[in-house]
């Protein structure tokens, strides 16, 4: 059994075997966080990219549980010079964890470390598959044509930014379901902060209205079986 809990902003929690996949953990300072990262448990840490929002408290987590940070190789060096235990791929770029499996995956963003913005390479998302379940969490990024290749390989759950501002909107989020052809899809990124205001009642009537896959909206600390 695969269990999804989403933690707010961009970061969940997958449950599978007595291991938990953290993804983005962004807890301390998220007006949404379900969790501290003094408890959250971690087997496997991935990170998408080097904003705060994302990259959050990866490194404190990591450096508790022993839990890898698998990410992309810039940001994933700086992370090691800050004592995490990082495993370092880049776009394409798949590593056996044993329970899990997870690949990086392209995104239309930016990447940045730290509050003087040092370099830190390109953001990416991640396929994640687990128990039989192939999770697509996107990252930060605005719709691209190549989602559909990323949907060729299959993706069961697509977990995807509506908020715009800072990534696609939940118009392009639609457009990217067609592309993923998820059979469930989850959307992230939204309503946390001012500029990302996203309506998910519409996103949701958009998605089931267009496309066969069924949208599951989730509240900071609801779980839900995969
Ligand atoms: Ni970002
Ligand atoms: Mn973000």
């Amino acid at each position: 059994m695969v269990k999804l809990k989403f933690l707010g902003h961009a970061c969940f929690q997958l449950s599978h075997s007595g291991k938990s996949v953290l993804f983005d953990p962004f807890l301390k300072g998220n007006p949404k966080a379900a969790a501290g990262p003094d408890r959250v448990p971690a087997d496997l840490i991935l990170v998408s990219h080097g904003h705060s929002d994302h990259l959050g408290d990866a490194v404190e987590i990591s450096k508790r549980t022993g839990a890898p940070v698998f990410t992309t190789f810039e940001l994933g060096v700086k992370l090691q010079m800050q004592g995490a235990n990082v495993v370092a791929g880049n776009h394409g770029g798949s590593h056996d964890f044993g329970f899990a499996q997870a690949k990086i995956t392209w995104a239309v963003h930016s990447s940045s470390f730290g509050e003087h913005l040092e370099e830190a390479g390109n953001p990416c998302g991640f396929v994640l598959k687990a128990g039989g379940i192939a999770v697509y969490h996107a990252g930060d990024t605005d719709v691209f044509g190549d989602m559909s290749l990323i949907g060729e390989e299959g993706v069961d759950v697509a977990l995807l930014p509506i908020g715009g501002f800072f990534t696609m909107d939940a118009r392009g989020a639609v457009r990217a379901v067609k592309m993923l052809k998820p059979k469930k899809v989850v959307p992230m990124h939204y309503n946390t902060f001012p500029p990302i205001t996203a309506d998910p009642q519409l996103f949701k009537k958009m998605v089931e209205e267009e496309t066969s896959a069924k949208c599951v909206l989730m509240e900071p600390g609801q779980e839900t079986e995969l």
